[in-house]
């Protein structure tokens, strides 16, 4: 494979670390193979530590093993949210964006903090709602996709149909990478295009690949020997040469902006395909790009470190409150202990003991590098979108907060709960897992949600966390839309419609409509307002 297509600069310098980085998440519809095929992807990465920025200290041992007791007592897990593993020289950081059917802001802003996505695809389904859906947020992001067809070494769907559905349902050119010889019953391995080796399988039906055969092209009467199948052998020769010949050849420029997909096919569960998938995000997909930012977007090789927070998980310790902040790293080299400022409040922060993850494991981080994910331990000062930088005058943008499918109206049992209520509702709505809005007039709280499952989540979370218990009812609302336009317009708006108005967290004025028609025709009456679907966190 064209290694040198990201030619590696020889020396450690700030420009040799980026360009050596890899950021990316998987996107998928749940039982396409995500699970198995990120725990393929970290051990043929090797999992590695990075050496040199994470040597064990006393101290340090003591912050990490802590924090491993608390995951395992609370038996919730933070260490996959994000995996960094080393392999070849390139530092690839992998963003977990959960797996249910029913999703959250998180994953949303998940993909906010990757500069690629790796699709997955079961070769028998093809594309899936949850896969379009996470598709339109990567495009909205100019996130580019390298796709991985998975399974083919079971009854899948013709490749050639797969390959035609991806470029009709997501406008994308295809190119083909690896190329499956048979599926199901008569798959006998796979075929990598690019750099001529055939994979074999190593037993009939199980286990995983046996080795990689360097072949002189398809023609190679090795292949013939390989496939044994005559028919087989010469559907696979006439399919390996139409995809080179009629599909789009691999453009780097192309799939970085979006217009193409390079498309492996292979088999997570056993095993094929998946380091060439890795050869494959180290060869294309791009290191860390320019983070969009006021007053313009951040260079990754600034000099000064520029970095902002896409998630907040709290609640790690019950005794503590304390969360943790992961912080995306956008430009120059962070050092442990660097005071950086919070954008917008004034205030600076030492971060003396920002967390590494590893597959398996997590310390604390001497250093870190654009595209590098760490966890910040604080008390509730860290906030989704909040930007941390050796700058004053930089605000990172660009983290949507999205309108909420789903609306119910808090029922609280104990009214001598209220505070509680009030700290978890505040609380779980900062970290994200919900909106909440409390409406102007009836002082209701109203949560909002993207996804059904959130509400048990919140619940779950709100009991055991902050021992009340509430419930949710169903609210006269059905959508909530922030509020943009002139001041003057703004404030009329809001004085005519009291009864519908409610604040979110940070007190921005929102829209309660009762209908999707309400919601029209108050857009209609009120030409000079826009009533957004998403409220920028800048
Ligand atoms: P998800 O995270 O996207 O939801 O998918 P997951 O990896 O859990 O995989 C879903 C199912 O598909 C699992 O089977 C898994 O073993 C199977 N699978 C994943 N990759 C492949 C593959 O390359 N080939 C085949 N044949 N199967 C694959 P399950 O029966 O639901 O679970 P399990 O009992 O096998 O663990």
């Amino acid at each position: 494979m064209d290694a040198a297509l990201d030619k590696k600069p020889a020396s450690g310098g700030l420009e040799a670390e980026i360009a050596n980085r890899r950021t990316f998440a998987i996107i998928s519809h749940p039982d396409a193979g995500k699970t198995t095929l990120t725990e393929k992807i970290l051990y043929f990465g090797g999992a590695i530590r990075l050496a040199g920025q994470v040597r064990a200290r006393g101290e340090r041992r003591r912050t990490q093993s802590d924090w491993m007791a608390i995951e395992q007592q609370r038996g919730i897990s933070v260490t996959s949210s994000v995996m960094t593993f080393e392999r070849d020289g390139v530092t690839f950081n992998l963003l977990d964006t959960p797996g249910h059917e029913d999703f959250s802001e998180d994953t949303y802003r998940t993909l906010t903090a990757v500069d690629s996505a790796v699709m997955v695809i079961d070769a028998a389904k093809g594309i899936e709602a949850q896969t379009l859906k996470l598709f339109e947020v990567c495009r909205l992001r100019d996130v580019p996709i390298i796709t991985y067809i998975n399974k083919v070494d079971r009854e899948g769907r013709d490749p050639f149909e797969l390959m035609d559905e991806i470029s009709e349902k997501l406008a994308l050119d295809v190119s083909p990478v690896t190329w499956p010889v048979g599926m199901g019953t008569q798959f006998k391995g796979c075929f990598n295009l690019r750099d001529n080796t055939f994979l074999k399988p190593s037993r009939e039906g199980a286990g995983g690949f046996e080795e990689e055969i360097r072949v002189n092209g398809v023609m190679d009467p090795k292949v013939a020997e390989l496939v044994g199948d005559e028919t087989l052998l010469e559907t696979f020769r006439s399919e390996a040469d139409l995809a080179t010949s009629a599909c789009s050849p691999m453009d780097i420029e192309a799939y970085r902006e979006g217009h193409l997909t390079p498309v492996f096919f292979g088999s997570a569960l056993r095993d094929f395909c998946v380091s060439d998938l890795l050869d494959g995000l180290a060869a294309f997909a791009p290191p860390p790009r320019m983070q969009p930012a006021e007053p313009e977007p951040v260079d990754p090789a600034e000099e000064k470190v520029t970095a902002f927070v896409f998630k907040v998980q709290a609640n790690m310790d019950p005794n503590h409150r304390d969360r943790i902040a992961f912080t995306r790293i956008c430009s120059g080299r962070f050092k442990r202990g660097m005071r950086l400022n919070q954008i917008g409040t004034g205030k600076t922060m030492a971060i003396q003991a920002p967390i590494f993850f590893f597959a398996q494991d997590r310390d604390i981080a001497e250093e870190a590098y654009p595209g590098d994910i760490l966890g910040i331990p604080n008390h509730g000062t860290l906030r989704v979108g909040d930007t941390l930088s050796e700058r004053t005058d930089v605000k990172v943008t660009g983290l949507p907060r999205f309108a909420p499918e789903i609306m119910r109206r808090v029922r609280t049992g104990d009214p001598m709960k209220v505070k509680q209520v009030r700290r978890a509702l505040h609380d779980l709505s900062e970290e994200g897992l919900a909106q909440v809005f409390k409406t102007r007039f009836g002082s209701d709280w109203i949560v909002g949600v993207v996804g059904a499952l959130q509400l048990d989540v919140m619940a779950d979370r709100i009991k055991a966390e902050y021992k009340v218990e509430i419930g949710f009812e169903a609210s006269p609302y059905s959508a909530a839309r922030w509020i943009h336009g002139p001041k003057d317009k703004v404030e009329e708006f809001i004085a005519k419609n009291s009864a519908q108005i409610g604040d979110d967290n940070d007190d921005s004025p929102v829209y309660l409509a009762k209908s999707a028609w309400e919601l029209n025709y108050t857009a209609e009456r009120w030409p000079d307002l826009t009533f957004g679907q998403t409220k920028e966190l800048v």
